[in-house]
């Protein structure tokens, strides 16, 4: 073996050893993301328990103490809520792909999120049309969900609307997700390296906790491409942005693992997966 094959096997090690660091630095952070999420919601949720249960100590009449208990029971209810969606993540936590119900994994990203986004102002708009279950992993689209709506959020720092559209594009045999934000928008110079691993313009965690890695939208992307689906972005500055993914319908008999299941081919824009 020359030399020069030596370097370059060399350099394929060294770059399937980073690729794996990636992967792991991805898986960290989400993880990283949804604890802080859940964490903050729980912390909400407590709150308000803990409050109302101050006022109805406080004040003796019925009416106060009904309003109490109600808020009380709402909250309750609400802190079931969220640990059924993390306990269900956590059971979900192999890799494989099945017949997917889209709608209630954007739900259940939702119950996570809605506070937070009630929080910074953000109306959250359902644009749902009927479509046949997805060829997924309910965990890592889940994952990609959150990723998008609190990058959405944060391109709304005065507030706005984040619209989620669930459709079926019936040519490319493809459920499509959309997330669109009414905020800053991408400059055309940056949209190409939005999924390089590590890019960021923020200068670090908002507030939440969130954001600044850089990790969020190249973990999207990876995780689509394992799905045999497409991301596309289309951004106006000043208007806002429009993240798409398209993810194989299940096809009837479900094919064997390791056969490819073809994509949706869309057009134009900037495009990745
Ligand atoms: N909806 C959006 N509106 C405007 N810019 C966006 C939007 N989504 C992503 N970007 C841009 O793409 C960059 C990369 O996004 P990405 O989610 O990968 O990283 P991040 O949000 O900066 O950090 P993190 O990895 O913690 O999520 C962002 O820093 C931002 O500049
Ligand atoms: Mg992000």
């Amino acid at each position: 073996m020359t030399q020069e094959n030596q370097k370059i096997i060399a350099l394929q090690n060294q770059v399937d050893q980073l690729r794996q660091q990636l992967a792991q630095a991805q898986k960290l952070t989400s993880l990283g993301e949804l604890m802080s999420t859940t964490t903050h919601e729980f912390n909400n949720v407590l709150m308000s328990v803990i409050n109302y249960a101050k006022m109805g100590l406080r004040h003796k009449d019925d009416a106060t103490r009904v309003k109490s208990f109600e808020k009380i029971l709402a909250a309750g209810q609400r802190a079931a809520r969220i640990t059924q969606c993390i306990l269900g993540m956590a059971r979900n936590r192999s890799d494989n792909f099945e017949s997917t119900d889209m709608k209630a994994i954007v739900e259940d990203a939702l119950v996570l999120l809605e506070r937070e986004m009630r929080k910074y102002r953000v109306a959250v708009e359902r644009d749902y049309h009927s479509v046949p279950p997805a060829m997924a992993n309910g965990n890592q689209i889940q994952q990609v969900l959150l990723n998008l709506l609190t990058n959405a959020r944060q391109a709304m720092p005065r507030g706005g609307t984040v619209t989620i559209r669930l459709s079926y594009d019936e040519k490319a045999e493809t459920v499509d997700l959309m997330v669109r934000d009414s905020g800053q928008g991408i400059p055309p110079e940056k949209l190409p390296h939005i999924f390089d691993p590590y890019f960021t313009t923020k200068d670090g965690p908002d507030a939440s906790g969130k954001g600044g890695t850089g990790l969020g939208l190249s973990a999207c992307r990876d995780i689509i491409e394992a799905h045999n689906g497409r991301v596309r972005v289309q951004s106006t500055i000043g208007r806002g942005t429009a993240f798409t993914i398209k993810l194989p319908v299940v096809k009837a008999p479900v094919p064997a693992p390791g056969v490819t299941l073809p994509a949706g081919m869309p057009t134009g824009s900037s495009e990745t997966a």
